[in-house]
């Protein structure tokens, strides 16, 4: 029995070394290109990442540093996800011009949107600079005094190395410190907004749906990259020129099949793939359940507003959008942790992993690891939950406490830097904070923080409560705090601010609030973040030699490392998938579904009259399959949160859809990836052409396309992306 379960384990294991794993580009050759092809690429690794031709990667920049994007047209033209471009369109949108609601269309250039702060940066190539990076490091023997090293080491290589005037050199860190990358690369900061369809396609289910299956969204926006005459970078100008690329995507319209191959292509944010067991229990048990029950809390409250005043849920629609995201995650990661027993087979991986550290004769170097681990997961866990509860209560969820914590940073500024600095920064705040309390509410607010307040008195660490805290009444407290505070609207606080330095000091620790904020954020700072930092440091070198030990005994298995918002590749194939008894889901979705789901005048699933009547025709033009309209599929590619807006890309190097999610039973893939029921969503390409083109009309964007039949085509044309 036992041995038919280790067999079980080690065939898990297996198999998730074969699928998933978020790869470096320009290492494809050696690492992947075999079994890509075996997967029913038809391309080369070269086409993908190539530094002497065009590839794939000159398409595929990464979007304001959060998500990706990728180049679809000759004139600079970028698509990525409606809630990748959502600040973007709600910041041109008005009572009169509700481009959310309604949707917004350039149909001229000229009519596209300027938008200060968005830059998309492309990578032109990368280099492996291990060695230069850990120069004179080895003989260094604290943990500080090396990572002081390697930081000015990293400082004078980006200065040194060459680069044009309008390139950067970025190096970034791989397998938690055991290997270094250059990324030599290129930010456009002149982009446009061109295209976005209404909230009802484009965030259609919104947070109901959200790392769901069966989905519907046509979650995808437009832009355009202008440049200057050289088609270099420039800051916005109307003189700018729409972007020539080095490459552009080819969209297929052929769509998909289950198990045709897919690569997608982007920049993964965070990933713990390597994460000891003790690791993965403390997230299961504690972690991930508190900071669950604080956003269940806060949700809540604002939920409860939201629905019966309809300025509230304007306010708050985007805020509970950022809460709800990862709150929902956090609860499928949990459920999907426990479910695929992560902590059993990493448990038994370790055996294995000590067992083979014997075998080699490592002890010395490698056989405490797994025990140090023990130990300071178990250190850390205290000041671990006490730095949840503070982020989560103080510095995310509570805004009164949020706007008293970048007061307590202000306090700390006259402290630390004196009084110039002081007052640039309170001059800052009071101008920035205005746009902050438009969409406060202090009503809200007060109902949240007492919910929050009375969790953080009673759940979280004790030893690390300020007094005030010990014993307290939530209720008196939260009325004692918003009856007081000045902190509770926009005159309140600048009045806070106004006067010479002693006197905003003064009235600032005379404010309820404020006191409240300092005597939390002092503690914090106090006896939480010191201890955590120096337990977690401790924890960092041990991960990177857990690394450096898994990379040295498993020669033939293949790694990949961590993600780290740089540019990865990752491959499967459309698949369905089984999540539990008697229930199998297919890997398409419809327009039929939409209209499944529809309920008039609801905020998260009404659906525009427009796309009623073309459904009605079935006016799908050459986008529709068989009479039917394709809105989304799936497939078992590798992706985390920084991939949104990827390309899903065919055998051949064709744009067939647009990455944006992943299913809820496979949300854990941050940190355990089971090839079995991890998924990530894509809109079919179809979809967004068939909205860009028969919803909104805008065919001056489909003209300049390039669109292709390959799976109709029986000769692959190789040269088609080898633009000299
Ligand atoms: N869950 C996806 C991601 O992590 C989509 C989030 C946007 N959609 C939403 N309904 N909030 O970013
Ligand atoms: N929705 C995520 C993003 O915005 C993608 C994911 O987490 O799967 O990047």
């Amino acid at each position: 029995m036992k041995f038919l379960r280790v067999l079980l384990l080690l065939f898990v294991v297996q198999t998730q070394a074969q699928q998933g794993g978020m790869w470096i580009p320009s290492l494809l050759e050696g690492m992947n290109e075999k079994e890509m092809k075996s997967l029913g690429m038809k391309m080369s690794a070269k086409d993908i990442y190539d530094v002497n031709h065009s590839s794939l990667k000159d398409a595929v920049p990464h979007f304001n540093g959060g998500c990706t994007s990728e180049v679809i047209s000759p004139k600079g033209l970028i698509l990525t996800n409606h809630h990748c471009g959502f600040s973007q369109i709600q910041s041109h949108s008005s009572v009169e011009n509700d481009y959310l609601t309604n949707g917004f269309w350039a149909y001229k250039m000229e009519e596209e949107l300027p938008n200060e702060n968005l830059v998309v940066t492309f990578i032109v190539k990368i280099e492996d600079v291990t060695t230069q990076v850990l120069n004179g490091v080895a003989s260094l023997t604290s943990e500080a005094e090396k990572q002081k090293k390697i930081q000015e080491n990293i400082t004078s290589l980006s200065n040194s190395l060459p680069k044009e005037s309008w390139q950067e050199n970025k190096i970034r860190t791989f397998f938690e410190g055991n290997q270094y990358m250059l990324f030599l690369t290129e930010t456009f900061k002149d982009v446009r907004l061109v295209g976005a369809p209404p909230s009802a396609i484009g965030k259609f289910g919104s947070d109901t749906d959200n790392w769901v299956w069966p989905r519907h969204t046509g979650d995808f926006s437009l832009f355009r990259i202008y440049a200057d005459k050289n088609n270099h970078p420039a800051a916005y100008s109307k003189d700018n020129v729409p972007y020539t690329p080095k490459h552009f995507l080819p969209i297929s319209l052929d769509g998909v099949a289950e198990d045709d191959f897919t690569l997608v292509f982007g920049y993964p944010g965070k990933t713990n793939e390597y994460l000891p067991a003790v690791a993965i229990e403390q997230i299961v048990k504690e972690l991930n359940p508190a900071k669950i029950e604080i956003r269940d809390r806060a949700l809540k409250v604002a939920d409860g507003f939201m629905r019966k005043d309809n300025a509230i849920k304007i306010q708050y629609a985007s805020k509970y959008a950022g809460i709800a995201n990862y709150w929902k995650k956090w609860i499928g990661e949990t459920q999907g942790l426990k479910k695929s027993n992560a902590v059993a087979i990493k448990r038994e991986a370790e055996k294995a992993f000590q067992q083979k550290v014997i075998k080699a004769g490592k002890q010395a170097e490698y056989g405490n690891l797994l025990s140090d681990f023990e130990k300071n997961y178990a250190e850390i866990a205290p000041y671990a939950s006490a730095r949840d509860y503070f982020m989560e209560v103080v510095q995310k969820n509570t805004e009164l406490l949020s706007v008293g914590f970048k007061l307590y940073q202000l306090e700390q500024v006259y402290n630390t830097k004196g009084e110039q600095s002081f007052t640039d920064r309170k001059n800052n705040l009071a101008t920035g904070l205005d746009e902050f309390y438009k969409d406060f509410n202090a009503t809200v607010d007060r109902n949240v923080f007492e919910q929050l307040i009375e969790l953080y008195a009673t759940k979280s660490p004790k030893q690390f409560l300020p007094a005030s805290l010990s014993n307290v009444n939530a209720k008196k407290l939260t009325a004692d705090i918003y009856d007081k505070s000045k902190l509770v609207n926009y005159s309140g606080l600048k009045e806070l601010l106004t006067g010479d330095t002693k006197t905003v000091l003064a009235n600032l620790n005379n404010d309820k609030g404020y006191q409240l904020v300092k005597e939390l954020a002092d503690k914090y700072n106090k006896e939480v973040a010191p201890k955590y930092d120096e337990i977690n440091l401790r924890i960092t070198a041990l991960q990177r030699t857990y690394m450096k030990a898994q990379l040295e005994l498993n020669k033939d298995s293949r790694i990949f490392p961590d993600a780290n918002s740089t540019l990865r590749v990752t491959y499967g194939k459309v698949k369905g998938y089984a999540p539990k008894d008697a229930t199998l889901y297919t890997p398409v979705t419809y327009l039929d579904g939409v209209m499944e789901k529809y309920i008039p005048g609801d905020y998260e699933f009404d659906v525009p009259s427009k796309l009623i009547d073309l459904y009605n025709t079935k006016d799908y033009g050459p986008y529709g399959e068989n009479g039917k309209m394709p809105v989304c599929f799936i497939g078992t590619n590798h992706t985390t949160g920084g991939n949104s807006g990827s390309p899903a890309i065919d055998a051949k190097g064709n744009l067939i859809g647009l990455n944006f999610d992943r299913v809820w039973e496979g949300t854990m893939s941050d940190i355990y990836y089971d090839p079995s029921i991890c998924r990530n969503v894509m809109v079919d390409i179809r979809y967004v052409l068939f909205i860009m083109d028969k919803y909104a009309g805008a065919k001056n964007l489909i003209n300049e396309l390039k669109l292709v039949h390959p799976k109709k085509s029986k000769t692959l044309k190789k040269k088609r992306f080898r633009k000299k």
